[in-house]
């Protein structure tokens, strides 16, 4: 990831125009809100899947009705789309930003950046051969691409803490705590707290292995448990060993997104622990990135790196 020349890096005269992806979903609401209340931006267009029809394709009640959601844009000026081809054709946007689902996100980001929109992606479970495919795309484009696993700003400060703390202690683990509609497990947040612990820790960080890509459910189902039919061997019990530093995914309804990182020497323990109680915590981070991301070139994974690109 790099910061454009000097020469591409003129503040832009206009409101930035974005243009959001799952628009009916949680984090796609909260997007929705964010932008519209932000004053230098411009929700040019929305798209969800659900536009367009009377049904809501068994969307969860509790986030409310995506034809009401649709009314409401369309009355404020928002075009709305249910094909995102369709709203990259119609729309010039400069950022499109993403939050869906590891299945259709990938397509979704190629496209906006072949069609010259620098992406925004808070989407968690792709892979790394999905991001290297990105990062080919966003850098031949000469584009930037924002896919950040959490963009809590007091997540991003806990992944500092790891890194502070982790080469005093001899061990660590990790809980994730999400809600019980989350597909991917671990969490794309434990998997780089871990990945980091571990490197401070002096344990080997080699190429992702296998164990450590996130496992995501097909479907809308909720990631399964595997059920013990024989006495479970201690490390089945042991949660999924990702770079030596043991993660343990918790999904229960009524939780938000939360990590628990606790290391552990002769005698003693310290727990560094980060809770998101609304999705509203992530979109200072998500704003950041939008007005950001028009300046770069190349992928960039991290709140952190993006906060000192935005600093540069
Ligand atoms: N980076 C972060 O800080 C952060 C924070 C929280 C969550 N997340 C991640 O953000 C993503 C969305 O989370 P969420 O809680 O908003 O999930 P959600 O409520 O299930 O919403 C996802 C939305 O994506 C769209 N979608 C899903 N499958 C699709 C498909 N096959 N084709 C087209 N559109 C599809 C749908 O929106 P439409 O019906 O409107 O198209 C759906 O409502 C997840 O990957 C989650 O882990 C990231």
């Amino acid at each position: 990831m790099t910061s454009k020349p000097p020469g591409n890096t003129a503040p832009l005269a206009h409101r930035l125009r974005v243009l959001a992806t799952g628009v009916s979903g949680r984090m796609g609401r909260q997007v929705v809100a964010a932008v519209r209340a932000a004053p230098d931006l411009e929700l040019c267009g929305a798209v969800s899947r659900s536009f367009g029809g009377p049904t809501e394709r068994g969307r969860d009640a509790s986030v409310g009705s995506a034809s009401a959601l649709e009314a409401e844009l369309r009355s404020a000026g928002v075009r709305t789309f249910s094909d995102l081809a369709e709203a990259l054709g119609d729309l010039d946007p400069d950022v499109l930003v993403d939050f869906t689902s590891a299945e259709v996100a990938p397509g979704y980001l190629h496209s906006a950046l072949s069609a010259g929109v620098p992406v925004v992606s808070g989407t968690t479970g792709l892979d790394e051969t999905v991001l290297a495919g990105l990062r080919e795309t966003a850098e031949r484009m000469g584009l930037g691409a924002a896919i950040i696993p959490n963009f809590s700003l007091g997540a991003m400060v806990m992944a500092i803490l790891a890194r502070t703390a982790a080469p005093y202690f001899k061990a660590a683990e990790i809980v994730e705590l999400h809600h019980d509609r989350k597909k991917d497990a671990p969490s794309g947040t434990a998997l780089a707290l871990a990945r980091t612990v571990a490197a401070s820790l002096g344990k080997q960080t080699p190429n992702e292995p296998e164990s450590a890509a996130p496992l995501v459910a097909a479907g809308d189902e909720r990631p399964p448990v595997r059920e013990v039919k024989t006495a479970p061997t201690h490390a089945e019990a042991r949660g999924l060993d990702v770079h030596g530093v043991p993660v343990h995914s918790v999904r229960l309804s009524g939780l938000v997104a939360h990590h628990e990182l606790i290391f552990a020497s002769d005698g003693e323990t310290l727990t560094v622990r980060h809770d998101s109680v609304s999705r509203s915590s992530f979109m200072p981070g998500v704003l950041l990135a939008v007005r950001t991301v028009p300046r770069l070139t190349g992928l960039v994974t991290s709140l952190e790196e993006l906060v000192n690109l935005a600093r540069a």
